[in-house]
């Protein structure tokens, strides 16, 4: 146990993820936070140095902290991610600045040379406590929802062109499910692995591990029949994904990304519409999606789909 202002933070266990999830859900009702999720997530991250604290307040859990960070000789550049979250209910400036306080020198103390966090521009407080300690906006993330109901014929109507387009360039659309290739797992991460390290970041995206990347397949809320593929012959060039959460939350993309050879050929706006026809199938009346605003090539498509900006997401670095 430590002393966080009036709080005390306690090592979190796995047991800890549900109340995690719910604070989570507290600090942004528009987009709740599912359980089973996050506590997927906490058993199975990479086995990196990492900690997460429950903050307590007369044993009653108020808020979360964590820190963690790769393996250095993965991540020379030694960025570490830190993060302390309060119940909106029970955020003073004082326990903020307190569990920041405890991230910071939890990571300081591994070695960490730049922090970074993510915010939402609506979470004003959290952005002023950011602020306050030093920290600069790196770059910013947009996050846009689809209207499924009102863009429906549209919709429909762009997912057959795109089919007709993908038949002609001799590339199949279909899902995980569907496909009987004994290694289109390991293809699926070969062309996830590729895409991945061009997607606009700060920090560089280190490489996962097949045995790792492929928990995602059992993540709650992603699922093989929902999991868009395409192939060109022996090939898989393309994958996106919707997550739908099993417990509560947005149905969102979990990832959309090709392989470098196929570019610009209309795979990602194929495969893309897939999954939202399926969600619109399935009576989902609105999807989201979050990319880097120096995305431009996903701007254009999500922009082309209908989707509309719901805000958007800042990162922040401080020099440890
Ligand atoms: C983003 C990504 C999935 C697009 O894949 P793709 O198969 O090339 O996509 P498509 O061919 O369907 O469409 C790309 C569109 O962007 C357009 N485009 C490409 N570069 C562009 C640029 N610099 N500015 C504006 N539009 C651009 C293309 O012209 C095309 O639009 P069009 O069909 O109207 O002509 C791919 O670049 C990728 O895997 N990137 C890395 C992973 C990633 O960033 N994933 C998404 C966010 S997590």
């Amino acid at each position: 146990m430590m002393r966080v202002a009036d709080l005390e933070a306690r090592p979190a266990t796995l047991d800890d993820a549900t109340i995690v999830s719910d604070i989570q859900t507290a600090i942004d009702p528009d987009d709740p936070s599912d359980p089973q999720i996050t506590r997927y997530q906490w058993k199975t991250a990479p086995p990196w140095p990492r900690e997460r604290f429950l903050l307590e307040l007369a044993g009653r859990a108020v808020g979360f902290a964590y820190h963690a960070h790769a393996p250095w000789e993965e991540m020379s550049q030694r960025f570490g991610w830190v993060g302390a979250y309060l119940q909106p209910t029970e955020h003073t400036r004082e326990r903020a600045m307190a569990a920041w306080d405890l991230v910071e020198e939890r990571s300081r103390a591994e070695g960490t040379r730049t922090f970074t966090v993510w915010a939402f521009e609506k979470q004003t407080d959290l952005i002023a406590i950011l602020v306050e300690r030093g920290y600069a906006e790196e770059r910013r993330g947009k996050g846009w929802e689809l209207d499924l109901v009102t863009n429906r014929e549209r919709l429909e109507r762009m997912a057959e062109e795109s089919l007709e387009r993908m038949r002609g360039e001799g590339i199949a659309v279909l899902t995980l499910a569907a496909d009987a290739d004994p290694e289109a797992e390991q293809k699926l991460w070969q062309v996830w692995e590729e895409s991945l390290q061009d997607v606009p970041t700060t920090m560089p995206i280190p490489t996962v591990p097949f045995d790792q990347w492929r928990k995602w397949l059992s993540k709650p809320g992603v699922a093989r029949d929902a999991v868009w593929i395409a192939r060109e012959g022996e090939a898989i060039v393309g994958v996106s994904a919707l997550s739908y959460p099993p417990v509560r939350g947005n149905v969102w993309t979990d990832y959309t990304g090709t392989a470098r050879s196929v570019r610009g050929r209309g795979v990602a706006r194929a495969l893309k519409l897939q999954t939202v026809m399926q969600a619109i199938g399935r009576g989902v009346p609105r999807v989201r999606t979050g990319n880097d605003a120096a995305n431009a090539p996903i701007l254009h498509l999500n922009e082309e789909m209908g989707y509309r900006q719901f805000g958007g997401g800042i990162q922040y670095l401080k020099p440890a």
